[in-house]
């Protein structure tokens, strides 16, 4: 009998560790030959850790599992799919999981992250041996027919960038996956990397033969120490069944690729500071142009591509463009990993088709709060997005109906807060964020984010406030024009937003407001 039991962090965090134990000693006790296999989650994340076991039925998931539930599963035969109170059923019907689209996250959770068997057995690799067949340029063009956009967040054309690459003429080139995944509320690269690293590593190997490059380095937050585990592991796998190196499956072709981790900065994960983070600086924004695309890595041409666009290349390529451009609405094609978080009952990863309400997303998976309390306000995506009240909860996820609204999709991270948050502090705490994380290179971000924490203290103590909040408003302006990187320019965002959506957060607050 095989048991799957994740390795993922957030199981970890649940103790899938101890679990794992108790079922190999369990087992043991009873003299069972069973096989337990790591995997990565699922995504349910109040369920974690969710242990599956494979019946003649299918696989038949209990969660969430204590070490304290195994001695009494393994009397209710679980084993077998016997019934036991935690006995969720077949994962694949679970209501979360049914209602998704999932491409990138096929195989996440499914399968041993790490063996290369496993992951051609489910369809792995079908989608580079596909590239070969077609060449570079009909790869860069069934990129691009796929309307395939960032998924790191700024929704850029990803085949417009790959092509610009394969078009530099330069005597080296690279690829490097942006991993520094620091958005709050964020955790689709961290699942894909601990769940299906080889799905990131084909993604890469595909964009490296048809841009050129012949190196490649996945910059890892090093606040994720499973996932940089998870991608070495993979890296070598791939190697050992020459799918990366000198002769990439055959085709006399090199690929080389490297996992580095980061500088632990919010702004290493801005493209430019990432690179100079790589070839060994401190993390300090470039001035564009010249984009990466033209001159990156050591100066020369490099595709910088967050893991998510990456990890959407496989299925591309072995199911077509036009297959991948059905999903979605608008120019926002395909599907989108969305990350739910916050004070919401079912948190976790939801992979679906663009065009999902924020109400959905928030309500029918998330089923409300945690704390039982209305939702007040929903932060979609990290730190600098915006603050959306209940009455924009009807918004679909959509690049452009976020941007609409004053708001922003990025990396697809929803943060619920029930009717207890203060709007205004939230508002203090992104100048705060801005003031930490800045990299200090120019001055409407450096300075600009300790005035604005400052200009906002006056107004929570009710000193001046209508003078102090046209002054803020005026400061946000001049982020928003004047800053190099997102980093300033988008903090007024959710500074912005609370002071449309809640005024009533920052009035009250001592002297008589506007
Ligand atoms: P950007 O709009 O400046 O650039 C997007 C990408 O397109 C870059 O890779 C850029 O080099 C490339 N590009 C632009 N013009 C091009 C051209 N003509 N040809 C080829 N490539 C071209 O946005 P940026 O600063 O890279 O990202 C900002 C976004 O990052 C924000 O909207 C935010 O949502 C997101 N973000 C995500 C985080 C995460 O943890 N995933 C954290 C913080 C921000
Ligand atoms: Fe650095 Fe902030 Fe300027 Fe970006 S906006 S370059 S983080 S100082």
């Amino acid at each position: 009998v095989t048991v799957f039991i994740p390795r993922d962090a957030a199981a970890l965090a649940l103790g899938a560790e101890r679990v794992a134990a108790a079922v190999a000693r369990a087992a043991r006790e009873r003299g069972l030959d069973i096989r337990i296999v790591r995997t990565g989650s699922r995504g349910m994340l109040w369920l974690e850790p969710m242990v599956e076991v494979a019946t003649d039925a299918g696989r038949i998931a209990y969660g969430p599992v204590r070490p304290d539930d195994v001695g009494p599963l393994f009397e209710a035969g679980f084993l077998a799919g016997g019934a036991h109170a935690l006995r969720i059923g077949p994962p694949e019907a679970h209501p979360y999981l049914a209602r998704q689209q999932r491409l990138t996250f096929a195989r996440c959770g499914v399968i041993d992250p790490v063996s290369v068997a496993e992951y051609r057995a489910q369809g792995g690799y079908r989608g580079l041996a596909a590239a070969l067949r077609l060449g570079p340029a009909a790869t860069v063009e069934a990129v691009k027919a796929s309307g395939l956009r960032g998924r790191g967040g700024a929704g850029f054309p990803t085949g417009v960038k790959w092509a610009t690459v394969m078009g530099a003429q330069a005597p080296r080139k690279y690829v490097v996956c942006n991993a520094d995944e620091g958005d709050s509320g964020t955790f689709a690269d961290r699942m894909l990397m601990e769940g299906d690293p080889l799905t990131l590593v084909e993604g890469m190997t595909i964009a490296a033969l048809a841009v050129g490059a012949a190196r490649g380095y996945i910059y890892c937050r090093s606040e994720y120490p499973h996932a940089f585990a998870a991608l070495n592991e993979a890296i070598a796998a791939a190697e050992g069944a020459g799918l990366l190196g000198p002769d990439v499956m055959g085709s006399g072709q090199a690929f080389h690729l490297e996992a580095r981790l980061g500088a632990g900065a919010y702004i290493c994960g801005e493209e430019t500071s990432l690179l100079e983070s790589l070839e060994g600086r401190r993390g300090i924004v470039r001035a564009k142009p010249p984009i990466p695309a033209l001159k990156g890595l050591f100066g020369q041409p490099t595709l910088v591509n967050n893991v998510l666009s990456f990890a959407a290349i496989p299925w591309i390529l072995e199911h077509g463009g036009s297959a991948y451009a059905a999903y979605g609405m608008g120019r926002s094609l395909g599907t989108l990993p969305i990350q739910l978080a916050g004070n919401v009952r079912h948190g976790g990863l939801i992979e679906t088709a663009f065009g999902l309400t924020l109400r959905a997303v928030i309500e029918e998976f998330g089923g409300g709060t945690l704390s039982g309390r209305p939702v007040r306000a929903a932060q979609v995506g990290g730190p600098l997005g915006a603050y959306f009240p209940e009455a924009l909860f009807d918004t679909p996820m959509d690049y452009e109906a976020f941007a609409a609204r004053k708001g922003l999709l990025g990396h697809g991270g929803v943060v619920v807060f029930d009717d207890t948050v203060d709007l205004a502090r939230q508002a203090r705490f992104a100048f705060e964020f801005c003031a930490a994380e800045s990299c200090g290179k120019c001055t409407p971000c450096r300075i600009g984010a300790v005035r604005g924490v400052e200009t906002l203290d006056k107004v929570l103590a009710g000193e001046s406030p209508r003078e102090n909040l046209a002054l803020l408003t005026d400061l946000c302006e001049v982020m928003t024009d004047g800053s190099l990187c997102a980093m300033g320019g988008l903090t007024p965002v959710p500074v912005m937003s609370a002071l449309t959506h809640f005024p009533d957060d920052f009035s009250g607050r001592g002297a008589a407001m506007p």
